[in-house]
C-alpha cells in the first residue's frame, strides 16, 4: 500500500533531501519550504529513516482536509482509526505548527486532537492512553494553515540529526543533517579529499567518515515506526541487513581536520573513536592560519567561529583576511566551503564568492560560501564581497 509522508529539514537542504528519497525509491516527490513530500510503502518509509543523511524526521500524514473551527478539527481527528495505528498502552503528545492559522490558540487546537484521540479510544477500548508531553511513544502532529488541516504520525521518534552513536560536543556543534547537507551541496562525494580545519567535535568528518564507508545513519538507533501496529519486524530486519551487508571495510580515508584548541580536538577524538573512524580520520590541533592543503585538490569545510570563545569580532575581523590569503596561496585547485551566520565576512575575506547558500543552524540564519580556488587565479578576479 502505498502512503503519504512528509519529511522536514533544514531549510536550505530540500533538494540534496529529495535526491536522497529518489534514491531509495521515494515516488511523488515534491519539495517544499523545510521539507519534503513524498508517497510510497512502508519499506520507503523505513528507508527514509535509515539512510536519510539530511532529514531531521519522516512524518506519516494520515488526513489531509479543510477546517473552520476549534469543532472541525475535534471532529476530524475523532473520525480517525487511532486504535488501529497503536496500541492503548503506548503514551502520546501532539504537536502543533500553524502557518498564517487564524484561531486564537494552536495549543487549544492540540488539545482538541489530544481530546478526540483520548475519546476514541475509550469508546472503542475501554480506555485512553496517556499523555507524555517529554518522551512520548506516539507523536502526533497537527499542521494547520488558514484553512487546511494536516495530521501526521511521526515515525522516527528522536530527530534524525541524533545518529545514535554518542557525540559529545563543545562550542557550537553543527547539527550532523545539516553537515551532511553542506557536504552534499559542495559537491562532495566520498573519495574526494576533504579537511575541515575548523573541525570543532567533527561532525563534518563523521558525516563524510560515515558516507564514504556506506555507512547507513540510522543503523544504531531505534525509531518511533517500531511502536506503530503498522511496524513489520521482519522488513526491518531485511533492511537493516542489506544496510550491514552495504558497509564497506574500515580503511584510511582523504579526510583531515584540525582545530586550534586541544579540548576541540579532545572532543573530535573520542567522537570519532565512538564512531568507529579514528583509524579512517587524520586530526591534528593546528591554528587554521598555519596549515598546508593536504592534496593537490580537494574540498575544504568550515563552520567559522561566531560569537563563541574565539569569535569575539574585533578577532574574527583579523582572522577573515588572512584566511582569504591562506586560500589564494595555500588552497589553489581547492573549492572551500565557509558557513558563517557573520553575513559582514565576504567584505573582509577579500575572495570572489561563487556561490553563496542561505542555510539555517537551528535557528540561526546562515550563509554557505563558496570559493573555487582557481590555481593562481583568486586574487587578480574582480572582487564580488556580498
Ligand atoms: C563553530 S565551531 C565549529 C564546530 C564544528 N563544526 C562542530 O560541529 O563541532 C568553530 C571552531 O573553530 C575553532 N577555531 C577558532 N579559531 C580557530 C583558528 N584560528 N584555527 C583553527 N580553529 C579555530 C574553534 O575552536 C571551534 O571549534
Amino acid at each position: 500500500m502505498t502512503e503519504k509522508f512528509f519529511a522536514p529539514c533544514p531549510r536550505g537542504l530540500e533538494r540534496p533531501l529529495s535526491d536522497e528519497l529518489g534514491l531509495i525509491g521515494a515516488s511523488e516527490i515534491v519539495v517544499d519550504d523545510g521539507g519534503v513530500h513524498f508517497s510510497g510503502g512502508w519499506d520507503v518509509c523505513l528507508k527514509a529513516n535509515l539512510y536519510s543523511r539530511t532529514a531531521s524526521r519522516v512524518l506519516w500524514q494520515v488526513f489531509s482536509g479543510r477546517y473552520a473551527d476549534e469543532k472541525d478539527i475535534y471532529d476530524i481527528a475523532y473520525g480517525l482509526p487511532w486504535n488501529e495505528w497503536f496500541d492503548v498502552s503506548k503514551t502520546i503528545r501532539v504537536n502543533m505548527v500553524g502557518i498564517k492559522c487564524p484561531l486564537k490558540s494552536l495549543n487549544f487546537a492540540g488539545l482538541k486532537i489530544k481530546d478526540a484521540i483520548c475519546d476514541k479510544f475509550r469508546k472503542v477500548k475501554g480506555s485512553r492512553p496517556d499523555v507524555d508531553t517529554h518522551d512520548p511513544d506516539i507523536m502526533v502532529h497537527g499542521f494547520l494553515t488558514t484553512d487546511g488541516i494536516k495530521i501526521s504520525l511521526d515515525t522516527s521518534g528522536e530527530a534524525l540529526f541524533k545518529r545514535g552513536v554518542r557525540q559529545f560536543t563543545n562550542t557550537a556543534p553543527i547539527r550532523e543533517n545539516l553537515a551532511a547537507g553542506i557536504l552534499m551541496l559542495a559537491g562532495w562525494k566520498p573519495g574526494i579529499p576533504l579537511l575541515d580545519p575548523m573541525c570543532g567535535s567533527g561532525t563534518f568528518l563523521i558525516e563524510a567518515a560515515q558516507m564514504s564507508l556506506n555507512i547507513a545513519p540510522g543503523i544504531s538507533r531505534s525509531f518511533g515506526f517500531e511502536k506503530l501496529a503498522v511496524f513489520s519486524k521482519k522488513l526491518w530486519e531485511e533492511i537493516k541487513i542489506e544496510a550491514v551487508n552495504n558497509e564497506l571495510e574500515e580503511t584510511a580515508l582523504p579526510i583531515w581536520g584540525s582545530d586550534l584548541y586541544g579540548d576541540a580536538l579532545k572532543t573530535a577524538m573520542i567522537n570519532l573513536e565512538n564512531a568507529g573512524f579514528a583509524d579512517c580520520v587524520s586530526v591534528k590541533q593546528a591554528n587554521i592560519l598555519d596549515i598546508s592543503a593536504p592534496a593537490e585538490k580537494g574540498i575544504l569545510v568550515a563552520n567559522l567561529p561566531y560569537g563563541e570563545r574565539m569569535g569575539d569580532v574585533e578577532e574574527l575581523k583579523q582572522l577573515y583576511p588572512q584566511l582569504g590569503d591562506l586560500l589564494k596561496k595555500r588552497f589553489a585547485g581547492w573549492n572551500a566551503y565557509l558557513l558563517t551566520a557573520d553575513l559582514e565576512m565576504p567584505k573582509s575575506i577579500r575572495l570572489q564568492v561563487s556561490k553563496r547558500t542561505p542555510l539555517f543552524n537551528g535557528a540561526l540564519e546562515c550563509r554557505l560560501f563558496e570559493y573555487r580556488m582557481v590555481e593562481g587565479g583568486n586574487r587578480t578576479k574582480k572582487v564580488e564581497t556580498h
